[in-house]
């Protein structure tokens, strides 16, 4: 499904527009996002999951990458949005997103961000804990309103995936567990809230998961016990929100499943253990954060100096790292990329990317073959479009990226570069403490 490609003068193209000429324009570092590319993957997602017999939603989980654009842009695909912060939620109304089509997670909700979601009238709140049931009561009532709600279960599975990104094992700060009476607790006290309207239950085992077996043991799970909970508390299973986590390819040693094997897996597995708990099929919805913006986000860098040490490494350091994207420090992720301005060449050798940041830990890519780097070649980095901007930082003061859309031919700046003027607007000078 890739967009890219190499032109006459060997430059990096993406979905028609030369790398080089971004980096004229807009400096780096610079994230370029594939915007054709995002609407493949969910139209993908949508066409995988479509030839069911239940309905089934698909929700952009906005935490990979969110910008006004972007939500403006998804607008206007048939796509729900799944936010997590007040932030997210601002943002999203900004662009006019469908309000009826946005749902809202997070394990520490405040009262500030409920009320926002409530008074808004959003389409559904994700519950995570006892917490949140009692401030949304209130806030309902305050309100005059009613809200459709999913309870997030930890269903005790987990994925095989890096520690920090597993979500659904026992031990996690998110949902309500399965092993402790904890759902049966929240279920009967959701049943007594007459503005609560409990549509279904949430679970998310993971992230980068390659495998569909972990979706089918929680699918397994959670029809069972809503089957138990149909007989002891009239509960309804409308929805089953089965999360995201579909694994995208960083370098050649990720082999990620067609979307098609992940929705028959998925679906059959719900088909099945729907029948034999003699139940209604439920509503499927599924929350693809990384799989839909991942491999549409390339980061342009520019190569600044150059540290070889005999016979161990050549260092190559770029104007980015570790500040516009963490991934590689935080969990050892791996990625690969092309010098853009020539892509191919005869002589290449082994060089190591590190980031420009003070610590020993920013280091992009290990490794790497390239055509001999110069100062002021570009560096292209591949499928850094989910949980890089969007996890991106200022330590050491390095302003976050520009962030520049491109569709068949055209480019756009989504988001300007921070530059060291805007850290003024936060500032506070000790001249003013009296
Ligand atoms: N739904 C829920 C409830 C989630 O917690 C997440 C991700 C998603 C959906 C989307 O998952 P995705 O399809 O993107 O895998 N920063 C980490 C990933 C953290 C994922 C957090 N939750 C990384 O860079 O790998």
């Amino acid at each position: 499904m890739s967009n890219m490609s190499v032109n006459g003068q060997n430059h990096l193209v993406i979905d028609g527009v030369d790398t080089v000429d971004i980096v004229n324009k807009y400096g780096t570092p610079v994230n370029v996002y594939d915007i054709s590319l995002i609407k493949q993957k969910i139209s993908a997602f949508k066409e995988a999951f479509k030839n069911y017999e239940n309905k089934t939603q698909v929700a952009y989980a906005s935490k990979a990458f969110s910008s006004l654009a972007l939500y403006e842009m998804l607008a206007k695909e048939d796509v729900s949005l799944d936010v997590v912060s007040g932030g997210e939620l601002f943002l999203a109304l900004k662009a006019g997103f469908p309000k009826e089509r946005i749902h809202f997670h997070g394990n520490n909700k405040s009262y500030e961000e409920l009320e926002a979601a409530i008074s808004e009238q959003i389409g559904c709140i994700v519950i995570d804990n006892f917490y949140e049931i009692g401030m949304i009561k209130e806030l309902t009532d305050k309100c005059d309103t009613k809200v459709d709600v999913l309870i997030r279960v930890t269903p005790g599975v987990e994925a095989h995936t890096h520690e920090y990104i597993t979500t659904g094992q026992a031990d996690s700060k998110f949902g309500f567990d399965l092993t402790s009476g904890q759902v049966e607790t929240a279920i009967k006290q959701i049943k007594s809230i007459e503005r609560i309207n409990m549509i279904g239950l949430h679970a998310h085992i993971g992230s980068q998961i390659f495998e569909v077996d972990g979706y089918q043991v929680v699918i397994e799970k959670l029809i069972s016990k809503a089957k138990e909970w149909k007989n002891a508390y009239n509960f309804d299973l409308d929805v089953l929100n089965v999360g995201g986590g579909f694994g995208i390819r960083y370098t050649d040693e990720d082999a990620p499943l067609p979307l098609e094997e992940y929705a028959k897996a998925i679906m059959s597995a719900v088909r099945k253990h729907a029948e034999l708990n003699d139940m209604e099929l439920p509503e499927i919805w599924i929350e693809p954060g990384r799989s839909i913006v991942g491999e549409a986000g390339t980061s342009l860098y520019t190569i600044g100096t150059q540290k070889t040490i005999p016979s161990i490494r050549k260092y190559v350091s770029v104007d980015g790292g570790m500040a516009d994207n963490i991934r590689p420090a935080l969990y050892q992720a791996e990625y690969t990329g092309v010098l853009a301005n020539r892509v191919n060449e005869e002589e290449e050798e082994k060089v190591s990317i590190a980031g420009k940041a003070c610590e020993s830990g920013d280091m992009l890519i290990w490794d790497i073959t390239l055509p001999q780097p110069d100062q002021n070649d570009i560096l292209a980095v591949f499928s850094t479009g989910a949980y890089g901007y969007s996890m991106a930082s200022n330590y050491n003061r390095l302003p976050r990226p520009a962030v520049v859309f491109v569709e068949n031919g055209k480019d756009f700046l989504a988001i300007r570069r921070e530059t060291v003027q805007d850290y003024l607007k936060l500032e506070n000078s000790i001249e003013n403490w009296k």
